[in-house]
């Protein structure tokens, strides 16, 4: 099924970011070349079983050398924004020793040539591929890795600042704390509670003092962090099944936004987690409600659970990408409405959004209505979204190209480009084809006549936008 989403103009503002978005590790390969140093990733996938197809990320998309055809692929989409991450141990191969120049020039090359096909770089910082070196240290567990990252931080922008768009620090703390950590089926492959609590305190911790570190030394970009979020229901009316999902979005939401918006960890959830709770220094919670240029979302799916089981995703009657996650658009529109009503947020991006979807390569081109629907019903949530006053920045796809999706390895694929792992020939799908189409419409749009945003009470936002297109 073809779905356009209806006069799409009218209602995102002009500056409206539109872009796609990849990760270091889950493209570039290179695992070992120019100096690398090896991730909590690299060793993660030697671990037999880890990988559901045995893969590893040493080629990958081999980005690191196809890195000027992927950028005109970029820009040949029609986007403005794209958002990458950097390998840290690519720039810095142990986490604490010398710095590698070859890495920094890697990224100041992409840098450019983002900046030469006028599309905007938006750089994570830790998309997980921490230094091997700091995780036989702690990792994150360690709270010294906090001041690590803060150097790796003020280094990359020093580098690279000028140029760079936005900076976030973190990409998705709860997966590093709760799947590295927890549950053990992402690197570092641990699986203690009281230790992944104490990382996602480290991770926000140095998310604080990245961002008071980097605006001290001038950083020009936007500063902020990435949650992965989603509306948590209960699975039916009952009391045990609407506390259980208190919890849960406790457990997810609030533990990440209640410190870094209202400058406080959700008491519901320290005395769920007793003693494995994180030990809090003082002035800790200060420094990690250092306001925020912006808030970056990713968003998938809803959650739904269950105090007696496991909820079956089938059970809603509709449709599941190939990674099992219910297709569920208006989730996205109930979780921005939400926020902008809960928290006191900057602007927020959807800074990934995408399905995994079985594709098949035929007459070199891939049919995936799928995935297209699944991209036009997400976007028309975030318009849902702005209508009713949410201050939205940007929506950018995950994901770029097929490629290593950490335990699912490349079996999944989320690209709106098509990568032939054999040849790592790219082609674009169907839906880089409607993404493209759609942007130009929005464009066309948008050239003749005015945008005309509602005027709500609580939003600056739309005045901005009226005022841009007047
Ligand atoms: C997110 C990750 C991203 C990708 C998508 C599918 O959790 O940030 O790297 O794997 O899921």
């Amino acid at each position: 099924m073809q779905h356009v989403p209806a006069d799409m103009a009218l209602i995102f503002p002009p500056s409206f970011v539109w872009g796609v978005a990849t990760s270091a590790f889950q493209i570039e390969g290179a695992a070992v070349e120019d100096g690398k140093g090896s991730s909590i990733w690299d060793t993660f996938c030697r671990q037999p079983g880890a990988i559901a197809d045995d893969s590893d990320g040493d080629i990958a998309c081999d980005h690191y050398h196809r890195w000027q055809e992927d950028l005109d692929l970029i820009a040949s989409l029609g986007v403005n924004a794209y958002r990458f991450s950097v390998s840290w141990p690519r720039v810095r191969p142990t986490g604490e020793g010398a710095w590698n120049e070859k890495g920094l020039d890697f990224y100041e090359r992409l840098v450019d040539g983002l900046q030469a096909r006028g599309i905007k770089p938006y750089l994570t910082l830790n998309h997980w591929d921490l230094p091997e070196q700091l995780q036989s240290k702690g990792g994150w567990a360690n709270r010294d890795t906090a001041q690590r990252f803060v150097e790796y931080a003020l280094r990359m922008d020093a580098r690279l600042g000028d140029r760079v768009q936005a900076i976030t620090t973190h990409n998705e703390p709860w997966v590093i704390s709760v799947l590295g950590h927890k549950r053990g089926v992402f690197a570092p492959g641990l699986k203690d509670r009281a230790v992944a609590m104490q990382v996602s305190h480290h991770l926000l911790l140095s998310h604080g003092l990245a961002l008071h570190a980097l605006r001290e030394q001038g950083c020009k970009s936007e500063l902020g962090i990435v949650l992965n979020l989603a509306p948590m229901h209960p699975a039916t009316d009952s009391a045990d099944d609407q506390s259980k999902a208190v919890l849960e979005d406790g457990l997810l939401l609030r533990w990440y936004m209640d410190p870094l918006f209202k400058g406080h960890y959700p008491v519901d959830v320290l005395e769920h987690l007793g003693a494995d709770a994180p030990r809090v220094q003082s002035g800790d919670l200060e420094i990690i409600s250092t306001p925020m240029d912006f808030l970056g979302i990713n968003y998938y799916s809803r959650s739904v659970v269950s105090s007696v089981g496991t909820w079956d995703v089938h059970t809603s009657g509709r449709e599941v990408t190939d990674m099992g996650w219910e297709v569920y658009p208006e989730g996205l529109t109930e979780l921005l409405l939400r926020i902008h009503n809960d928290y006191p947020v900057p602007p927020m991006y959807v800074t990934e959004n995408g399905g995994a979807f079985k594709d098949h390569l035929v007459d070199g081109g891939v049919n995936d209505p799928l995935r297209k629907d699944y991209i036009a019903r997400h976007i028309d949530a975030v318009s849902a979204a702005i209508r009713q006053g949410v201050c939205m920045a940007g929506y950018m796809v995950w994901s770029l190209l097929d490629n290593f999706e950490w335990a699912s390895g490349y079996e999944k694929r989320f690209g709106i480009v098509h990568v032939d792992y054999a040849t790592q020939k790219r082609t674009l799908k169907d839906s880089a084809l409607w993404y493209r189409s759609f942007l130009q419409h929005q464009a066309a749009l948008r050239q003749q006549r005015p945008v005309t945003l509602p005027r709500t009470a609580h939003s600056e936002w739309n005045t901005v936008a009226i005022g841009d297109s007047a």
